[in-house]
């Protein structure tokens, strides 16, 4: 098992890494800050508890199951409203516990329950995807999804602990490996040269050198008034590519680390037609995404004009274009991008005017 600790003003936490790491969670319970609940709700997927990552949990102390529908559509504030009437209805009192079993939404769903509900409760995360053990369960982002947009309700609540068990990975779909391998990418990019190297770790490595590398940004910029930002690398296109989902005109099917990939791929290209990198980076960009197997081109039949609009709403933004973009001194954040330059780079990966 790796233990990785991210370090906070108030409150650190651990995460750990390994198969089985979930049969932890009595334990890690029992041994809360604020001492052990008397009741815990377990806010997970049906298909988790089919899996039988859920039933084989030890737990000293009432347990109340909620289940949420899985996919981005059930992360959403009328989720929230059911799942904390549910709450209410099972009894959970304010020094009780959310536990969140599941992937990204899950995690997601279940950490921006526990952030509000009561004003806030304590929540431990058990991360059985990809994708949320690599990024969404370590943090504290929590939040749902607009009509409008991604994850623009939320809340910055952190986990008293996280357990990433490797061996509920064995049910992972293929698609949701793909997902998690878009994150990675992310780090790969995110590390500069030599980056590469994350990619020929062992599993529980890799993992457990994500986490590591978020647990440092975190630590040193918890509520993203800076560098934490930077973990975004590749999301500005991609949640655009989500709105269009979620605005329900179009279907793009895209999951999420599939669209940090398109993302970080049109990054490179627009840092290119801004002067800031050359094409060896950009190839390299190319070179990361492709070798994770992932598709690095936006979906035919896409309008620029109309993603150009969804990237303007971007929580990063300030009445202006920002994306995170390579350059000289780096990744950094860039405020007030050309909208023409950024219309001609999505043209060149595949977009129509
Ligand atoms: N997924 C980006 C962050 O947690 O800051």
């Amino acid at each position: 098992m790796l233990t990785i600790p991210v370090l906070l003003e108030n409150d650190s936490y651990d995460v750990a890494v390994g198969d089985g790491v979930r049969h932890h969670l009595g334990q890690v319970l029992r041994e809360l800050r604020g001492g052990a609940p008397k009741q815990v709700a377990i806010i997970t997927e049906q298909a988790m508890i089919d899996a039988g990552w859920v039933h084989d949990l030890v737990i000293d102390a009432a347990t109340v199951i909620c289940t949420i529908e899985g996919g981005e559509a059930s992360k959403s504030l009328s989720t929230i409203e059911r799942l904390c009437t549910e709450l209410v209805e099972a009894g959970l009192s304010r020094n009780d516990v959310i536990v969140g079993v599941g992937g990204g939404i899950v995690t997601d769903v279940a950490g921006f329950c526990a952030a509000t509900y009561h004003r806030g409760i304590r929540y431990v995360s058990v991360a059985t995807s990809l994708l949320a053990m690599v990024d969404a369960a370590v943090g504290g982002k929590t939040g749902v999804n607009l009509s409008v947009g991604k994850n623009l309700v939320g809340a910055f609540w952190q986990p008293s602990a996280v357990l990433c068990d490797t061996e509920t990975l064995h049910t992972l779909p293929p698609r949701e490996w793909a997902c998690g391998r878009g994150e990675i990418a992310k780090y790969a990019l995110l590390r500069g040269e030599g980056g590469e190297d994350l990619l020929d770790l062992d599993l529980h490595e890799q993992v457990g050198a994500c986490v590591a590398d978020k647990a440092m940004v975190v630590s040193s910029d918890e509520r993203e008034s800076g560098r934490r930002a930077l973990l975004n690398y590749g999301h500005t296109l991609a949640h655009a590519l989500e709105t269009i989902d979620l605005e329900g005109g179009a279907s793009l099917d895209l999951r999420h680390g599939e669209a940090v990939a398109i993302g970080l791929v049109f990054a490179a290209e627009l840092a290119f037609d801004l002067g800031r990198i050359s094409e060896d980076r950009v190839r390299a960009h190319r070179r990361i995404v492709g070798g994770l197997d992932l598709q690095g081109e936006i979906p035919r039949g896409l309008s620029a004009a109309h993603l150009v609009d969804l990237m303007g709403r971007d929580k990063k933004a300030n009445h202006d274009l920002t994306f995170i973009l390579d350059g000289p001194a780096g990744i950094e954040v860039v405020h007030g991008v050309d909208g023409a330059v950024v219309r001609s780079s999505l043209e060149r990966v595949g977009c129509l005017p």
